[in-house]
């Protein structure tokens, strides 16, 4: 996710330069791989960009600061080209009379940019963001704010854009749709922001852009209109947050945030790979083809933690979409087990982070005896991203709690995706069934939404249980590689001893440590396998555990036999788990804040472990 800020005042002593980057400073802690600014000098713009850190940026300015009232600036969070110097923010046009910030995704980027270039406009960078500048130079009809609704009218996708334009000193335009915009109110100046604490420093006094809006602000004044061009009248939102709770959007803690914008995250990581009729997957940055794909007999998954589990259930898609064989392997094991890999094998690393020693170690080695690699990644141009022969990128934005959430859901829908793109090269699946599975994949963000719209069942439960030693998650199929996901949760913030089996297993020796009153969390999503699972679920309650069960909005059976049920919208059975995890998330939060532990930085564990 980038940062945006964008300052508008009179006073000379107040230098823009100096608000961008004290502003842009307070949203570093989001992540990012470079930073820009653009200050209107002596009626110019002039535009300063570093890749790398915000301090790169300002030693490059500090013999010869901007000097001007009016400036944007941007810290960027790659998605489309690498971080670069060129790639950074601000983006100009052919003629520097316009330059712009953007967060999003701009999903028809690359047809505009062929007729821009057909129109004789130059681009410096591979971004989707510098079309945006390009195509405004063109629409432009001496009406800035017209022609930036134009501009708005023909790109499709998701935006926070700040504009401003050297023909038009003394005003900057902003407009909105998925990505948050905030317009912060000052005495004689005005300020614009992806978020709180870019500006709180300086006021309190906000408005929320919404979705379709266009806000054009001055040092005196904000005029704030729909897509329609008519004036929108806004409340003023008084933030009564400090800034650390501001770091946070409002959440307590970081991994709440994040769970509660799975919803988005997962929104962005489908956009543009299901095609415009919505019928099937385009994965642009593969362009496999089915020959290249029957080349291989074997798929690896390798991978650590909740990237190993989400490998799980990729091994689940692909096997029962595609018809390959599959596995799955924690990196640490796979490399020490001589495995057998040759020009045949395709080797899929999963890695939000990128950074992760053993699974970039894993991936090297599989490259060195002759595997194809591809690599399932949330961080641009990490060093598994680099290192691997092809990339998908989860756009779940920066995650910054140890406890790994929203990039488990966005790696688990990219699995999703890749399978059902695999099934339609290899036609193993007929194409009424991929359009039907990819209706009801549109469908999920919603879903999410709807399952974290009441978390009260879950914190009574982690109220009731959070200070129990042991509890248990038992499932089958899906439900058990979703289980493995919920156990390391509770673990890794609660510090509860959580341990997943496969329901079926239980009889094998896990039963003997069932007794009363141990909370058993029973996944039963799965229908080929439900019958099984509540004679499991039958096994544990003759033990007198505690049964909370997990199951899909259309099951009237469980609660029968459990003691309490969390119920997920109803959907095909294969999308189940990127719901079903979203109570179980909520669930080891809950506990852990019942437990008061250190929720975003457990204790003995790092975010990125970049050791073996
Ligand atoms: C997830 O909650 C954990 N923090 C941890 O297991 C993590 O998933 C693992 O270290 C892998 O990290 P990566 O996805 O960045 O490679």
């Amino acid at each position: 996710m980038c940062g945006i800020v964008g300052y508008i005042g009179k006073q000379k002593s107040k230098r823009a330069s100096e608000v961008l980057l004290e502003g842009l400073s307070k949203l570093e802690y989001r992540g990012y791989d470079s930073a820009g600014i653009a200050v209107l000098e002596n009626d110019k713009i002039r535009v300063e960009k570093s890749v790398g850190r915000l301090a790169a940026l300002r030693e490059k300015i500090e013999e010869n600061e901007p000097v001007g009232t009016q400036g944007i600036g941007h810290t960027r969070w790659a998605t489309h080209g690498r971080p670069s110097d060129r790639n950074s923010h601000p983006h100009t046009d052919c003629s520097g009379d316009f330059v712009v910030v953007h967060n999003g995704i701009i999903e028809n980027y690359l047809t505009l940019k062929e007729e821009l270039i057909e129109q004789g406009h130059e681009f410096k960078s591979e971004t989707d963001t510098e079309v945006v500048a390009h195509l405004l130079e063109e629409v432009y009809n001496g009406d800035f704010t017209a022609s930036v609704r134009e501009v708005l009218r023909r790109i499709e996708g998701s935006y926070a854009l700040v504009f401003m334009s050297s023909k038009h000193p003394g005003m900057l335009i902003c407009a909105k749709q998925d990505n948050p915009l905030i317009i912060g109110l000052g005495e004689g100046e005005n300020f614009i922001a992806s978020d709180i604490p870019a500006i709180i420093a300086h006021t309190r006094r906000n408005y929320i852009l919404g979705d379709g809006e266009l806000a054009v602000v001055t040092a005196d004044s904000v005029a704030i209109t729909n897509r329609a061009g008519e004036p929108v009248q806004k409340k003023v939102f008084e933030v009564s947050w400090n800034a650390e709770a501001a770091e946070k959007g409002g959440y307590e803690h970081f991994m709440l945030k994040e769970i509660h914008e799975q919803p988005k995250a997962v929104r962005d990581t489908l956009s543009q790979r299901i095609a415009k009729d919505g019928t099937c997957i385009r994965m642009e940055e593969l362009k496999w083809s089915r020959e290249y794909l029957e080349q291989f007999t074997k798929i690896y998954i390798v991978a650590c933690g909740t990237a190993y589990h989400a490998g799980l259930v990729g091994k689940y898609y692909i096997e029962k979409l595609a018809r390959v064989n599959v596995e799955v392997d924690v990196a640490s094991e796979f490399r020490y087990r001589d495995p057998i890999v040759d020009k045949h094998t395709l080797f899929i690393a999963v890695s939000q982070s990128g950074e992760t020693s053993d699974t970039l170690a894993a991936m090297k080695e599989s490259k060195r005896l002759g595997a194809t690699t591809l690599a399932l990644t949330n961080v641009v141009a990490s060093s598994i991203a680099r290192e691997a022969d092809n990339v998908l990128y989860t756009w779940a934005g920066p995650e910054i709690a140890v406890a790994s959430t929203k990039a488990y859901t966005t790696q688990i829908v990219l699995f999703f995706m890749l399978a059902l793109y695999m099934a339609e090269l290899k036609g193993t699946l007929p194409s009424e069934r991929v359009a039907e599975l990819v209706r009801e994949l549109k469908n999920v963000p919603a879903q999410i939404s709807e399952t974290l719209s009441d978390v009260e069942p879950i914190k009574t439960f982690a109220k009731q249980y959070g200070f129990n030693e042991d509890v248990f998650y038992i499932g089958r199929g899906l439900d058990y590689s979703v289980s493995l996901e919920g156990a390391l949760k509770l673990k890794e913030v609660s510090y509860i001893h959580a341990e997943a089996y496969a329901a079926g297993e239980l009889k094998h020796g896990t039963l003997a440590l069932i007794t009363e009153g141990i909370p058993v969390i029973a996944l039963a999503t799965q229908k080929t396998v439900y019958e099984k699972t509540l004679s499991n679920i039958k096994e544990v309650k003759a033990r007198d555990a505690v049964v909370i069960g997990i199951a899909s909005a259309d099951d009237e059976e469980l609660e029968k036999y459990v003691d309490h049920v969390m119920k997920v919208p109803e959907t095909d059975e294969l999308l189940l788990p990127i719901l079903t995890v979203v109570p179980l998330q909520l669930l080891a939060y809950y506990a852990a804040i019942t437990r008061g532990t250190d929720v975003d930085k457990p204790r003995n564990l790092a975010k990125s472990v970049t050791v073996e």
